[in-house]
């Protein structure tokens, strides 16, 4: 990942920022979902005992509610952005919690053939050149290892439609899009194969519409607007909606791709 796209990765989160998503979707949480979409995304599959590697941990929030479900997982996360680095790891100090903030995010510290089971959720799409991590992803995962990803693609590759489009215009996220055949060939190149692709849509729509009707509760609006500007909620409210609608119109895709090596 060249110099430049770390920093810009950086500038998109800053934690006040982050501190507002984490009232959205939920402690320690920077994407949508919560616990029903962190076991949708290890569904059949066990991580008791198992080591395991998270890229983009953001403020810890999965960790810790893996490291609760599975006392005996042995958990690595990579996160590029040094405050919520320095974040989780005050916040969650676990000792089988491992939270690491490489030098460069497209190189893993660890040797060949290490993971069970790697995974990500809702970061992927921040990437523009998602190879090169592929290819490290690959390297780092045991022969008999799963590797597992949620993000947002695009229907024809071009665009995420208008409504998420002021939604990146609003929160000042630059995303890239991505048609499920081009993320697919990516990972074969990298040398995965696929198990399957899951059409989450319908699950993430509802999700979405769940902040939307959080957000309007009393006590929530409350917090949110003793914490952030009227404006900033309004525009919350506004994006999620957006969201939901595009998940709900197919314009934006949420998937799941389960791999093997
Ligand atoms: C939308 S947040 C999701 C965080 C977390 N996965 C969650 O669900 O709460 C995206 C995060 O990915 C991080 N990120 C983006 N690209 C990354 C990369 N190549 N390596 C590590 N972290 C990355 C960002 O800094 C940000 O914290």
């Amino acid at each position: 990942m060249e110099g430049h796209t770390k920093e810009n990765l950086i500038e998109q989160y800053p934690m006040e920022y982050c501190h507002m998503l984490e009232l959205c979707y939920g402690e320690g949480m920077m994407s949508e979902g919560g616990r029903s979409a962190i076991d949708a995304l290890f569904d059949g599959i066990s991580l008791t005992g198992k080591r395991v590697l998270e890229i983009g941990f953001g403020l810890g929030g999965l960790a810790h509610y893996l490291s609760e479900k599975y006392p005996a997982i042995e958990y690595y996360g990579i996160e590029v952005n040094p405050k919520m680095h320095e974040y989780a790891s005050q916040k969650y100090p676990q000792k089988n919690l491992n939270f690491i903030l490489p030098e460069n995010p497209d190189i893993m510290p660890f040797e060949a053939d290490y993971f069970d089971v790697v995974f990500s959720k809702g970061v992927l799409v921040h990437l523009q050149d998602k190879q090169p991590l592929f290819n490290e992803l690959y390297r780092v995962l045991k022969s008999d290892g799963k590797f597992i990803i949620n993000d947002w693609l695009s229907p024809d590759g071009k665009s995420f439609g208008k409504r998420v489009d002021q939604m990146c215009e609003l929160e000042n996220l630059a995303l890239f899009p991505l048609s499920e055949a081009a993320y697919c060939s990516l990972l074969k190149k990298s040398g995965f194969q696929l198990i399957s692709i899951e059409d989450e849509n319908k699950a993430y729509a509802q999700y979405n519409d769940a902040i939307v009707q959080r957000l309007k509760q009393s006590d929530i609006k409350a917090t949110f607007l003793h914490n952030f500007t009227q404006k900033e909620y309004a525009d919350s409210v506004d994006a999620y909606g957006w969201i939901s609608e595009a998940f709900a119109n197919n314009e934006l895709l949420a998937r799941k791709f389960l791999c093997s090596k």
